[in-house]
């Protein structure tokens, strides 16, 4: 019984003793030192050498070491095995208290007081109570879902898009082309919480960018291409615009020559606002393996998009 682990753009070795720890009665072997491809039942990876899963005849399923499938999607061909998202609750959390900073920062607009203490201004300004500011998220997968309950239960009017109806709790759902439009000319905020797949690349368009109110904010947490960066660094020009909190770029790490890093109004993070610990995502990993060793599904199962 052995298990090949890769974690392609990092550190391999934290997650196989992580996982060793939870699963004593399993190999584990770091990628590419595979010892015999017929041994492996179980692939964790991340951002895997494209092909190389067919590799192996007695794969039970693989397991992917994030939230993102934009990397699987693009394998052309995957041995017929259920691939197991990531669905750590500790990123989840994360990722929340991520998009709650940056919404009561808005909200508060903190940036204006940090200004007035640089030249000693002692001023009160009003700002909106967290129950007349509009949050709208965008995607209710795992993450998006999350997300619009952490802000509802602070209070934040929270609404949420995805492309058919969902229920959230205390969240105003949309649903659909009309609700979009809807939806965003009633912005204060809006988070990305879409992944990236062919229909959601560039989803945030001029057009739609444009649709948000003068003055709205943008936070992306999810990945950097569903926003056209030029129809973004435009309407931040123009001040449609106000501020954007970024955490993930078209392409990462952001080059110096991004046009972003010249904005103060654009708040810029690498890529951090769920970063995924070894010792707590592997004890989600090996309850998934230990489910499918008992014969029971693992949570949750990815169903790959038809592009
Ligand atoms: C990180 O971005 C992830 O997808 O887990």
């Amino acid at each position: 019984m052995a298990i090949l682990v890769n974690n392609h753009s990092g550190e391999t070795k934290p997650w196989v003793d992580a996982l060793a720890a939870c699963l004593p009665e399993f190999e584990l072997h770091s990628y590419p030192a595979i010892p015999s491809n017929a041994d492996i039942e179980y692939a964790v990876v991340w951002h895997h050498p494209h092909g190389d899963l067919m590799n192996y005849p007695n794969l039970k399923a693989i397991l992917i070491l994030g939230a993102g499938m934009d990397h699987i999607n693009k394998e052309l061909e995957l041995p017929d095995v259920p691939i197991v998202r990531l669905l750590d609750p500790a990123v989840g959390d994360e990722m929340s208290q991520y998009v709650l900073y940056w919404v009561m920062h808005f909200q508060r607009d903190y940036e204006r007081y940090r200004q007035q203490a640089n030249i000693k201004q002692w001023q009160r300004f009003k700002t909106p109570l967290a129950r007349e500011y509009r949050v709208s998220v965008l995607g209710a997968g795992e993450i998006g879902r999350y997300v619009s309950e952490r802000l509802a239960i602070n209070g934040f009017v929270t609404q949420n898009w995805s492309r058919s109806k969902k229920v959230i709790d205390q969240v105003q759902s949309f649903y659909g082309d009309d609700g979009l439009k809807t939806m965003l000319a009633s912005t204060d905020t809006l988070v990305n919480c879409l992944p990236l797949v062919d229909s959601t690349h560039h989803f945030l368009d001029a057009h739609k960018l444009s649709a948000l109110p003068k003055g709205c904010n943008i936070i992306n947490i999810s990945r950097g291409a569903v926003i056209a960066d030029n129809a973004l660094l435009k309407l931040l020009d123009s001040g449609h615009i106000a501020a954007a909190a970024l955490d993930t770029f078209t392409l990462e790490p952001l080059s110096d020559e991004s046009p972003y890093w010249q904005y103060d109004n654009v708040f810029i993070t690498p890529h951090m606002s769920g970063a995924t610990y070894p010792s707590l995502a592997s004890q989600v990993i090996a309850d998934n393996i230990r489910r499918i060793e008992n014969g029971e599904p693992p949570f949750p199962i990815y169903i790959r998009p038809l592009n």
